[in-house]
């Protein structure tokens, strides 16, 4: 190898390194999604007492995320509609060296679970998909990330999961910002990568829901704070393979991947709306 070539390449690995070292608070330990390594999933519990939720094991928890089993899914006819309505608002893009997200300002929406709002905060993204279908996982998870109006805490996630095909219309307007996104990739180090996004339309992701599944859950990443209300939609959308590429090309190679495996269900019961006229991509 040239000798600048090498040299740009340490560059490279140290801007890699250091955009890992960054992306959580500075007195929260770092962790991983490469398996079998110090920092990686089956070890989260073991970084910081703050983690230690993380741990699947006991038949108390309630990790996520799961592999839906559909035929043990209970049908609940009475569950929530998760009407929406989401307007368009200014937004930024982050990539925080673990995973694309995207914030907002002002509150773009909320949805109304169990009688209780839950305020839009975050969208964001994850490859391939957290949760299995049956044992099948698919290329993209996008999830929404509401939290309750009530202060108590109480997260609402709805789970999008998408396969390689048709355009989405929501990613068009995202494409030139996912693009100096990944630009930045290495000029970050101290501080999260951010992109203005403008005024983001959130339209497509309110399209009448229809089925979905309903399980009680975790974040998926460290802390792994439970108490999440989790809604992963029966409909499988489709985006481009281009699409998804610009959605991982900002992510350092460690994160390309960033799926946390599924977690034990311990007991807890999924249930499952099907509402009349509804799709549902999977055998029920
Ligand atoms: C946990 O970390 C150790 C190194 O500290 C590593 O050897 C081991 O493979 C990791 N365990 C798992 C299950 O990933
Ligand atoms: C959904 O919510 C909107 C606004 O809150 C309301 O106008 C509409 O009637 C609701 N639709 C259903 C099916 O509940
Ligand atoms: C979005 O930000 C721009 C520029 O700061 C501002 O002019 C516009 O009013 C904002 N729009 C909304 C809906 O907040
Ligand atoms: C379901 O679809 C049928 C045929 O398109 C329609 O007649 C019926 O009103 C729909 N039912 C509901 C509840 O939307």
């Amino acid at each position: 190898m040239l000798p600048a070539m090498a040299s740009l390449r340490a560059v490279l690995v140290l801007a890699v390194a250091v955009a890992a070292a960054s992306s959580v608070a500075a007195d929260d330990p770092d962790y991983s999604y490469v398996p079998g390594t110090k920092l990686g999933p089956d070890n989260w519990s073991k970084l910081s007492p703050k983690y230690s939720a993380c741990n699947g094991g006991p038949a108390v928890r309630k990790q996520s995320p799961i592999d839906i089993v559909t035929k043990n899914a209970v049908p609940k006819a009475d569950l929530d509609s998760l009407n929406r309505t989401y307007v368009a608002s200014n937004a930024t893009l982050i990539n925080n060296g673990k995973e694309i997200s995207m914030t907002f300002a002002g509150k773009p929406g909320t949805v109304s679970i169990g009688g209780k709002a839950f305020s839009l905060k975050k969208l964001q993204w994850r490859t391939p998909s957290e949760h299995t279908i049956n044992g099948k996982r698919h290329p993209l998870e996008l999830q929404l990330i509401h939290q309750s109006d009530a202060g108590t805490g109480e997260v609402a996630i709805l789970a999008i999961i998408y396969k390689v095909g048709a355009p989405d219309s929501f990613y068009f307007q995202l494409k030139r910002k996912l693009a100096e996104l990944a630009a930045d990739r290495c000029s970050y180090g101290e501080q999260d990568a951010r992109v203005a996004a403008g005024l983001v339309h959130l339209r497509s992701l309110e399209k009448r829901t229809g089925s979905y599944f309903r399980y009680m859950g975790s974040l998926t990443a460290p802390p792994c704070a439970e108490n999440v209300y989790w809604n992963v939609l029966g409909k499988v959308r489709q985006l481009t393979q281009e699409q998804l590429d610009l959605l991982v090309a900002p992510l350092p190679a460690a994160a390309k991947q960033n799926a946390r495996p599924v977690q034990p269900i311990n007991g807890r019961v999924i249930t499952f709306y099907n509402p009349p006229n509804s799709t549902i991509s999977f055998e029920i």
